[in-house]
């Protein structure tokens, strides 16, 4: 890329496409060596278009083009043009376009287009991956009808599938054989799909609310066609689930999903032929943590609820994305949260939101829900148009309440059905039904960054009242300063806490009477001051602010400790209540960090501990709930909203703290453990997960109370049985949860003498010994080694980068180990910058291999600014580094470039 800029291509550039293509009809002949595509299209000119004798600007990359005619006439040299990226010909009103073209999927080691993948040929084409397999209009709002039809050998690829219905198939000379697949729904080429493989399958159906039946089918490799029931089962409950909440039903007769090793993301789409990541696929109970029965639940779904959220109303363009992602997104989260716990997936999601999704808005590569320009749409499938954009679309359904939205939402899928339409076409339906101006909310969209909400308030004795004062601002980001930015509209769902109750809700002027029982009131903001009145309040309450997280900004208020207190005790709302939990260890650890900074020893506040204590004692709290109480906020998170990241500090501090806690609480965490800890049979019902987090935070803490305990004596411990109680669990469980959380925990603590070392190393051999032939368990392997918290991780973690298990090809693995590695906050940012130096090296090499995978995990370098001026320096270094090194993909130019 080092000779041409990449283009960056705007949103306010857009224009309509001069041609349709009404029909597609495709043969794929698959060879061993090459596959040769015969397209053949009916284009005609689109009568939206006001250009006149436009040409016909097909879209192509690392194509071989053996022949093109029009209306059956062969085309010579000199009537197309082609060059790297176009196809240029020009055509009448309507024609019939056929097209020769040859591609190497062996040799497709970026995953996108047509690629094979352990010995199966599939296809990838979100977002612009289509136009590597044939010449084509490769934009989504060009929608078209797909014939496809599919020759290959037959003993090596015996299933031969596509999108929509099969309607033909038959035999040929030289073992070959075909399948014609047809699909009635127009859509765009990021939707198309074709597999050529031998795969075993699961069957199934579901017999739709109006009674129509569908056949359901999982397509796997035969050694894992017993890891298929949950996403089965999963598929069934979207199915249903889609029916009842959306009124959304499946619309072709067959539903198919095909599981593969080599994926670039985690599932895809594709119009009646999901295919997924086989991690986002397989479980059971031996192989498969709860988080990978969860994770497996949610894509399966989020996938299916893209028929209608994406694939039957789709973008118009790649701006649009959050259009489908976002709302899909807030759909899966939806579904996830009725079929376990609400609240705790609630939590889940946005500490998972704040980690992350906050710290790209505040990094080089922030960016509008809706960004206005891309070099390559590729690096912007990103927590913010997925994460924030979920969070936007749950702001509209707080502020327009559950039927109204779905009113909105009925509208927004009739108006659009068979269309590529925009965020705005989603905004105006909702605006339609509720009869109320969304104008200003639209920000949200065009303006990126995290607003700041800070909130003062004041207490009136004598006249028992109550004041809140909200203030909002929005810092700068690249798209607009601070002060461009516009106030955001959002709801603030709020109550306030006295005396240990959640006190009922009157604003000045309102009779309290009818509000006697209100504790829990939806403010809108929509100025960037705005002041409320609350009457009738008996003593000064704590306020508990975004309930549920009703909006995603920063909060910024002054509470003391014994608020925070207040809140984990009594607010009503199990987010605030989990939230005060967090913020007052970010309190403590604050002041640790400042001790450890200025090498002074303190005695740490026991108020979190006390707190803790009450919590645990509590049996009417869901188990699930506790457990997230007891976790202390992650270093990624202190990380994030530190002003600069003491690496060292922010680990040492949160290590002091759950010392603490686990000391503390030793008697408690050890009743608990014993009494969870109790052979059952495995249920990945809500109920059952909860329990076994809990029992595995218990051991947890026991085992650093121990290593802490060894460690203050002075001591080699010879004498651990929670060690060895770890070493047993991890060995004798029935399931996998169970097993890798003992693993975890056992190699993740600090060795303080021989016993911990030889249980480390002995769990380790024995895990891959047992799994080995199991990939996804594998790659567990590799990143619970990845991110061990000591800075000789790294030379750990090139020794695996040469075993056998790993490979540079395979994404999962990539992440694994790689990516696994770069968030560990010790090893990852020591001061040599060796780790920086391994990471430019590895996005070096996998840019000539798969630039998208390149591309993603360059993001921990990007953040540079967060760092002291030592370790900026060797970030900066290392980006500059691969932004030097020849030969970069747009997808690594573009990250590099931005953030430099
Ligand atoms: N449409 C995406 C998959 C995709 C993304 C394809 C980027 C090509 C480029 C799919 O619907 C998706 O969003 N998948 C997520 C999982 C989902 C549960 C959020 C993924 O793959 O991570
Ligand atoms: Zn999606």
């Amino acid at each position: 890329m080092a000779d041409v800029q990449p283009q960056t291509i705007f949103l306010s550039d857009y224009q309509v496409p001069d041609f349709l293509i009404e029909k597609t009809d495709l043969i794929f002949s698959l060879q061993e060596t090459e596959t040769t595509v015969t397209s053949t299209l009916l284009v005609k000119k689109n009568s939206a278009s006001e250009k006149t004798n436009a040409p016909l600007i097909l879209h192509g990359e690392n194509l071989t083009l053996r022949s093109i005619a029009i209306d059956g006439r062969e085309l010579a040299e000199d009537e197309y043009q082609v060059d790297a990226e176009t196809l240029a010909l020009t055509v009448s009103d309507q024609c019939i376009v056929t097209c020769v073209t040859v591609i190497k999927p062996q040799e497709n080691t970026a995953l996108e287009g047509l690629y094979k993948s352990s010995g199966m040929y599939c296809t990838q084409c979100e977002a612009e991956g289509f136009r590597k397999i044939t010449y084509y209009l490769d934009r989504p709002d060009v929608m078209s009808v797909f014939s496809t039809k599919i020759i290959a050998d037959k003993t090596l690829y015996p299933l031969l599938l596509s999108n929509g219905n099969l309607v033909n198939q038959g035999e040929l000379d030289n073992n070959r054989h075909w399948a014609q697949w047809y699909d009635p729904f127009k859509k765009p080429a990021y939707l198309f799909a074709l597999v050529a493989g031998d795969l075993a399958l699961v069957e199934d159906g579901f017999t739709t609310q109006s009674g129509r039946e569908i056949t359901l089918r999982i397509y796997v490799e035969e050694k894992d066609i017993d890891k298929c029931d949950h996403a089965m089962q999963s598929l069934k409950r979207a199915m249903r689930w889609d029916e009842e909440v959306y009124g959304r039903e499946y619309d072709l007769d067959l539903f198919m999903i095909v599981a593969v090793d080599d994926f670039n993301m985690g599932a895809m789409e594709n119009k009646g032929l999901n295919i997924f990541n086989t991690s986002c696929v397989l479980a059971k109970p031996e192989t498969t943590t709860d988080a990978g029965f969860q994770r497996v639940e949610g894509v399966v779904a989020h996938e299916y609820f893209h028929n209608w959220s994406g694939n039957r109303v789709t973008c118009r363009d790649w701006f649009q994305l959050s259009l489908k992602e976002g709302f899909t997104v807030f759909r899966d989260e939806e579904f996830s949260s009725d079929m376990g716990s609400r609240a705790v997936k609630r939590i889940e999601d946005v500490a998972f939101l704040r980690t992350t999704q906050f710290a790209e808005d505040a990094g080089p590569m922030a960016h509008p829900v809706q960004p206005p320009s891309f070099i390559e749409i590729s690096n912007f499938y990103t927590l913010t148009i997925y994460e924030k954009g979920a969070e936007v679309v749950r702001m509209i359904h707080t502020l327009l309440g559950e039927y109204l939205f779905r009113e909105g939402s009925d509208l927004y899928f009739q108006r659009h059905d068979g269309q590529a339409v925009t965020i705005n076409d989603f905004i105006d339906a909702m605006e339609t039904v509720s009869k109320r101006d969304f104008t200003q909310f639209k920000h949200w969209y065009t303006q990126a960054g995290t607003p700041v909400v800070t909130v003062t308030d004041s207490y009136n004795a004598k006249a028992q009242e109550y004041t809140l004062t909200i203030k909002q601002s929005c810092p700068s980001t690249p798209e607009a300063t601070e002060e461009q930015k516009h106030a955001f509209h959002f709801p603030l769902c709020m109550g306030l806490v006295a005396e240990g109750k959640n006190i009922p809700l009157v604003l000045a002027g309102e009779d309290a009477e009818s509000f006697s029982s209100v504790t829990n009131r939806l403010l809108e903001i929509t100025e960037s001051e705005q002041t409320f009145v609350f009457t009738h309040v008996p003593s000064k309450p704590v306020p508990s602010l975004f309930r549920q997280f009703s909006a995603p900004v920063r909060l910024s208020i002054q509470r003391t400790r014994e608020d925070y207190l207040q809140l984990l005790a009594y607010d009503e709302d199990s987010f605030c209540r989990w939230d005060a939990g967090q913020q007052l260890a970010v309190s403590i650890i604050d002041e640790l960090v400042v001790a450890y900074q200025q090498k002074k020893m303190i005695e740490i506040d026991p108020v979190l501990l006390e707190g803790l204590r009450v919590v645990l004692a509590d049996n009417t709290l869901d188990k699930a709930m506790v457990s997230l109480l007891l976790s202390l906020p992650s270093e990624a998170y202190l990380s994030e909203i530190a002003t600069v990241v003491d690496v060292d500090a922010i680990h040492f501090a949160r290590q002091q703290l759950a010392e603490f806690l686990a000391l503390g609480l030793h008697e408690e965490l050890l009743a608990g453990y014993e009494a969870l800890n109790v052979e059952e049979t495995y249920q990945a019902s809500a109920d059952a997960i909860a329990k076994r987090s809990l029992k595995n935070a218990a051991l947890s803490y026991l085992l650093l109370a121990e290593t802490a305990k060894n460690a203050s004596k002075h001591i080699s411990s010879t004498d651990s049985p929670i060690a060895k109680q770890c070493y047993q669990q991890f060995a004798t469980a029935n399931n996998m949860t169970d097993s890798f959380s003992a693993l975890k925990s056992l190699v993740h603590s600090v060795p303080e003498g021989k016993v911990i070392e030889e249980y480390q190393e002995k769990a380790l051999a024995e895990f891959y010994a047992k799994w080995q032939h199991e990939n996804l368990v594998v790659n567990q392997w590799l990143s619970v080694q990845a991110t061990i918290p000591h800075a000789s991780t790294l030379e750990k973690i090139k020794t695996l980068m040469a075993h056998e298990s790993f490979s540079m090809t395979n994404p999962n693995k990539v992440r694994a180990l790689i990516g696994a590695f770069t968030q560990n906050l010790v090893a990852f940012h020591q001061p040599s910058g060796e780790g920086y130096r391994f990471l430019a090296e590895q996005v070096i090499a996998l840019n000539k291999t798969n630039p998208q995978i390149a591309a993603r995990i360059i993001a921990p370098l990007t953040r540079w600014k967060k760092y002291d001026s030592h370790r900026q320096e060797l970030m900066k270094t290392y980006l500059l580094q691969i932004k030097e090194s020849p030969n970069l993909s747009k997808d690594v130019y573009e990250v590099v470039s931005k953030s430099l």
